[in-house]
């Protein structure tokens, strides 16, 4: 609904003889016609996609989501927060973080140059590395295929070849393979999404929907164990014992501080409004 909202559409309710992928595809893409059905290679590779990421143990967004429910929140306010934690880079917001960084690559002599800022540590390979599996993550092996079947549909995504080569020269290098670093869920998936002509910042969205399963599992199960009480972590204080009071003008700053100044300049439009006490050098900007 909320793409249907996007692009100005009616919402489509959804229709009773459809599976669970083929009504997704029908109501984000039927606009008035009779009949229509979703080509079924693509809502068989949202399936596959949907049940690959639906759960996957106590990665952060489900951990946050089983932290959330221990105080009996209801389960909309706990998946919202576990919708937040899944949309990070270093979680589900990879999806989106390796499209761009493909996008930015854009051709495959450019890779190396790409391969040596990471192991500078000026980069982040993104879909790259877990933080459980330290092995090929077999989730990217069956998305990898299903990319080939998304293309045969919706034509070849030309930045395939520059996720393969990445691949390719990272596996057989020493920084990758000491590291044991692989190809995760999220490389492959955003090629997918790409081809299928979802709109980048949407990627996240399509992790999210399938994992909510997860996440209301993981809810239901915690709720349904007697022993379980509110998450309450404790902290093991290390720092220094006495530390006097310094007024925030003595403070020495450093450029590791972080600004949280937050600047609100006069906007393009309100420099050509009018109101009241207007400073008169503000129109001369
Ligand atoms: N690119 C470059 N170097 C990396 C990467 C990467 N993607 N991942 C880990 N490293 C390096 C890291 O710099 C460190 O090097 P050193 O030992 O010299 O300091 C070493 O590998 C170990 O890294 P780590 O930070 O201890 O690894 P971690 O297991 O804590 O991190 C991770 C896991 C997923 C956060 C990380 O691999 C990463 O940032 N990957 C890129 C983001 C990404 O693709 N996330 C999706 C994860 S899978 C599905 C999901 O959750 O959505």
């Amino acid at each position: 609904m909320a793409y249907r909202h996007r692009i100005g559409r009616r919402y489509n309710p959804p229709q009773n003889e459809l599976s669970y992928t083929e009504n997704f595809l029908y109501m984000l893409d039927r606009l008035s016609e009779e009949n229509y059905k979703p080509n079924p290679k693509l809502s068989k590779a949202l399936d596959v996609l949907f049940i690959l990421h639906a759960d996957h143990e106590l990665n952060c967004s489900t951990a946050a989501m089983r932290h959330i429910g221990s105080s009996l929140v209801d389960p909309y306010s706990a998946v919202a927060g576990s919708a937040a934690a899944l949309y990070g880079p270093l979680h589900g917001g990879a999806n989106e973080a390796v499209l761009r960084m493909l996008e930015e690559i854009g051709s495959i002599d450019k890779v190396p140059l790409f391969l040596e800022q990471v192991k500078d540590r000026k980069r982040k390979l993104f879909g790259f590395g877990h933080r459980v599996y330290k092995n090929y993550d077999p989730r990217a092996k069956i998305i990898r295929k299903i990319a080939y079947e998304v293309f045969e549909v919706c034509g070849q995504e030309s930045l395939i070849d520059v996720a393969i080569e990445l691949e390719r020269i990272a596996l057989q290098d020493e920084y990758f393979v000491k590291r044991k670093l692989y190809p995760n869920v999220d490389f492959y998936s955003g090629l997918i999404y790409k081809a299928m002509g979802f709109p980048t910042d949407m990627f996240p969205v399509l992790f999210a929907i399938p994992r909510i399963a997860g996440w209301l599992a993981h809810w239901k199960e915690s709720l349904e164990d007697k022993e379980s009480k509110i998450c309450r972590p404790r902290q093991v204080y290390v720092g220094p014992r006495v530390r006097s009071y310094v007024p925030l003008e003595l403070r020495e700053t450093s450029d590791n501080n972080i600004n949280t100044k937050v600047e609100h300049p006069f906007s393009k439009r309100s420099l050509v409004a009018t109101f009241d006490n207007k400073d008169p050098t503000l129109s001369k900007l």
